[in-house]
């Protein structure tokens, strides 16, 4: 018996030294547990935690080795907000109640578990695995539910439900990257989960390179780590994956309204120059009746890619080619890198270096790195003075009437790809590694561009990035880089569009017609197609490919170019007001149909996963060019032909006719679409008129009609025009709501034009309006790209023009 007890002994001494040389440390059990308010911070075998309630939706649990360390984040804006719960301990765990969620925290070992108010599990620790560290790198395992499905995680190429993959975020300058490369330029550690009729978000706040397994090698579990740093992460959960986004948007901020400008079309190329060729692309697009707002310019606008310096030989007066280009309908924007080239007598270069602005090595020397203009030092924009130093340089540039910025190269990208992880950042004042800053680096930058502009010009700046980290859509839109001129990059560029979308960023763009290469003459065709429902909507090419101008692959391109980018601007007042949907409420212009059907598994089909809907209303089926059928899926509801108005069942599948004339797309019943007269620019005034197309349905619906100056922030201290109009299924009717808002509207007249409908009973706007309006309503013509312009026999679409009356009215059917 001695004997047996002996080996017991020995055996259970063997275990706990193995537990103690093992390469992987796990969090072990809660050994103290310290309950305040909203908090509870509490110990482990080997780590510190707490978890605090932001809101009844939202759980944030901080995890480390060492005592937690400062809590300082570049993404985070919302700080916990007060909220009604309960939080009760026992022996075994710690249970906290919100009115949305229940969480239990077991003790051992320490493990979290979500649960619906109703008892769901909706996201838990994988038993036997929970949380460790493997040297510095720390990860939190979850199960993998049962037939689980993963959204998110920002720009990241694969197919829209990312199971069975996994994910790195290093910014990385990705030129020409594949299909499949990952990471590409930017970082947003956060996904939605999905499983058994639930949803749930999880942001993982960590700046060092992170890691994400959504079953990639394994069957048991998806897992997120960091290489350094907390596990700090907010967990998100609602009944609607909308509210998911709204919330992680108020953790991490939302985008203001866009200058208006900067939602019309945009022509690039690397690099038009000079001024004469500038002129000539202007001209150009005027002359063939091209709308478009901006002209943007690349590299070599510089003197020898030197920062905030013209090349006067190629640009003489660059303030007077800019007034040039304003008076005919068009903004520049020109691209800025953060390289500051080393060169004696150099402005930027010499007060950069005598202020200190640039990051360092640990010996105190400037870091220097060769990108375009030769070896230079980049400013450190994580720290407040690099960021100001920035924003009063970047005066220059509205000094020469530009009006758009353009972050490039900020990953930080240099020649060699290869920055040291010993540079050091100043980060806000805790000073951190390249290792720590290099994800928020570029975020940071476009951070500076924006405040500098605003500063400079009291105006909304258009602001671009390339790189970026989560909430960059308070700063700056986004583009998905040095993309190909292949059929496969045309739609991946959807689906990173897409992703951007589910992960808080709404403003989005990618290269039309492809940076490298050249493309297709169809492809071009259906790319600029596609291009007309990007938010950004940019055509750009690489140096040394064909010219990329609508009018460059011929007659009949030119005019389906041109067609979509006319329909492009007939659709500004339902653009804008989807964009003000994203400052509200945080919800993207380009929507995967997993936000509003979730739960439709043919929604992440791979054969239906590239289509989207363009804000609330048109479900756009992007196909490759080079096919003749298209095999398209009709979520739940019903869906009106855009061009010709018939109707399709949802929950089918359809397989189509494909034509190079129009892009596929569909307009979902009880729509309500505000549209306007063709204008050139928006700098030119629409005719008085508001048409506002409404769809028949069963659904009911609301939009929110929004309109401001387009280029002030006034719109923040009530200067908007703003009206509900909701569809009302049940009663039958439309009621166009009271106007809000010390804003005028620019349209005295709306023309409602009714699609669907067999009749009007009544339109009920108080005095100004008699019954025998009725008798005008018009036929009118249906939407087509290829310019018909007379009515269409027989055609079901009606119109009526009424005052644009202030107070509240219905329309009765
Ligand atoms: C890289 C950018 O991704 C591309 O769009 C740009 O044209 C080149 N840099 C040159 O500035």
């Amino acid at each position: 018996m001695k004997r047996l007890f002996f080996y017991l002994f020995c055996f259970v001494i063997a275990l706990s030294a193995d537990a103690q040389n093992s390469p992987v440390l796990v969090a072990g059990n809660i050994k103290t547990v310290n309950i305040e308010k909203q908090k509870i911070t509490f110990q482990t075998d080997h780590a510190y935690g707490e978890i605090t309630i932001f809101s009844p939706s939202i759980i944030r649990v901080r995890l480390d080795k060492k005592i937690l360390g400062n809590d300082f984040s570049y993404a985070v804006v919302m700080p916990p907000q007060q909220t009604k719960c309960s939080i009760k301990q026992d022996d075994k765990k710690i249970t906290i109640l919100t009115d949305s969620l229940s969480t239990t925290i077991s003790k051992k070992p320490f493990a979290i578990t979500f649960y619906t108010l109703d008892g769901k599990v909706i996201n838990e620790d994988e038993k036997g695995l929970q949380h460790s560290w493997v040297a510095e790198e720390a990860t939190a395992y979850k199960h993998m539910q049962e037939a689980e499905r993963f959204i998110g995680l920002g720009e990241k190429t694969g197919n829209l439900d990312r199971r069975g993959n996994g994910y790195t975020n290093w910014n990385y300058d990705a030129f020409g990257y594949s299909t499949g490369q990952d990471p590409l330029y930017s970082s947003i550690p956060f996904y939605i989960g999905i499983h058994h009729g639930l949803n749930y978000g999880i942001f993982l706040d960590n700046t060092y390179q992170t890691d994400f397994n959504f079953g990639a090698s394994n069957n048991r579990f998806s897992s997120f780590s960091a290489q350094g740093g907390e596990l700090n992460y907010y967990f998100i959960y609602h009944k609607k994956l909308a509210d998911i986004i709204g919330s992680y948007t108020t953790l991490t901020g939302r985008m203001k309204m866009p200058p208006l400008w900067s939602l019309g079309y945009q022509q690039n190329r690397y690099s038009y120059y000079p001024e004469t060729e500038v002129m000539r692309i202007a001209q150009t697009l005027r002359e063939k009746k091209i709308p478009a707002d901006g002209i943007t310019l690349d590299i070599h606008y510089m003197d020898q890619y030197k920062l905030f310096t013209w090349d006067k030989t190629r640009f003489g007066d660059p303030l007077a080619m800019n007034k040039k280009l304003n008076a005919m309908g068009l903004r520049t924007t020109v691209i800025v890198d953060p390289g500051i080239k080393v060169e004696k007598g150099y402005d930027a270069y010499e007060d950069g270096v005598k202020k200190g602005v640039f990051v360092k090595y640990p010996d105190s020397s400037d870091f220097t790195a060769q990108v375009w203009p030769g070896w230079c030092h980049f400013p450190d924009f994580t720290a407040v003075k690099g960021r100001d130093w920035w924003k009063e340089k970047i005066s220059f540039f509205s000094n020469t009437g530009v009006d758009g910025i353009w972050n490039d190269m900020n990953e930080i990208a240099s020649w060699g790809q290869k920055m040291p992880s010993n540079i050091i950042f100043n980060y806000d004042g805790a000073l951190a590694s390249h290792k720590q800053a290099h994800n928020v680096y570029g975020m940071q930058m476009a951070r500076a561009s924006f405040e500098g502009a605003i500063a400079a010009t009291h105006k909304r700046p258009f602001n671009l990035t390339r790189a970026g980290y989560a909430g960059l859509q308070r700063y700056t839109a986004i583009w998905t880089g040095d993309n190909r001129s292949e059929e496969d990059h045309m739609l991946l560029g959807v689906r990173l569009m897409s992703s951007l979308g589910v992960s808080g960023v709404a403003f989005t763009g990618m290269d039309i017609g492809g940076f490298t290469g050249n493309p297709s003459v169809s492809l071009y065709a259906r790319w600029i197609q596609i291009g007309a429902f990007n938010p950004y909507f940019r055509n750009h090419t690489a140096v040394n490919t064909k010219s990329s101008e609508p009018w460059s692959y011929g007659e009949e391109v030119t005019e389906i170019s041109r067609n979509y980018i006319n329909l492009r601007y007939h659709l500004l007042p339902y653009l804008y007001a989807t964009f003000n949907e994203a400052v509200n409420k945080g919800l993207p212009v380009v929507r995967s149909l997993a936000i509003d059907y979730t739960f439709e598994p043919k929604v992440y089909n791979t054969q239906f996963q590239n289509q989207f809907l363009f804000g609330q209303a048109f479900l756009v089926a992007p196909f490759e060019s080079t096919k003749d059928f298209g095999n398209i899926y009709f979520p739940q509801g019903r869906w009106y032909n855009l061009y010709n108005d018939e109707q399709e069942q949802g929950d089918t599948e359809k397989i189509i006719r494909l034509n190079l004339h129009k892009l596929p797309v569909f307009v979902k019943e009880s729509s309500i679409v505000p549209m306007q007269s063709l204008v050139q620019t928006t700098a030119e005034k629409p005719t008085d008129t508001l048409v506002i197309h409404i769809y028949k349905g069963e659904l009911n619906n609301s939009f929110n009609y929004y309109e401001d100056d387009g280029e002030s922030y006034n719109y923040e201290k009530g200067d908007f025009y703003k009206r509900n109009i909701i569809y009302d299924a049940v009663k039958k009717q439309i009621v166009f709501d009271k106007v809000e808002g010390s804003f005028k509207s620019k349209f005295t007249k709306l023309k409602v034009v009714f699609h669907g409908f067999t009749a009007i009973d009544k339109i009920n706007a108080g005095k100004t309006l008699k019954d025998d309006f009725l008798s005008f309503l018009n036929p009118i013509s249906r939407f087509d790209p290829q310019g018909t312009a007379s009515p269409i026999e027989g055609c079901k679409v009606k119109s009526v023009i009424l005052e644009n009356i202030s107070t509240r009215f219905e329309i009765k059917y």
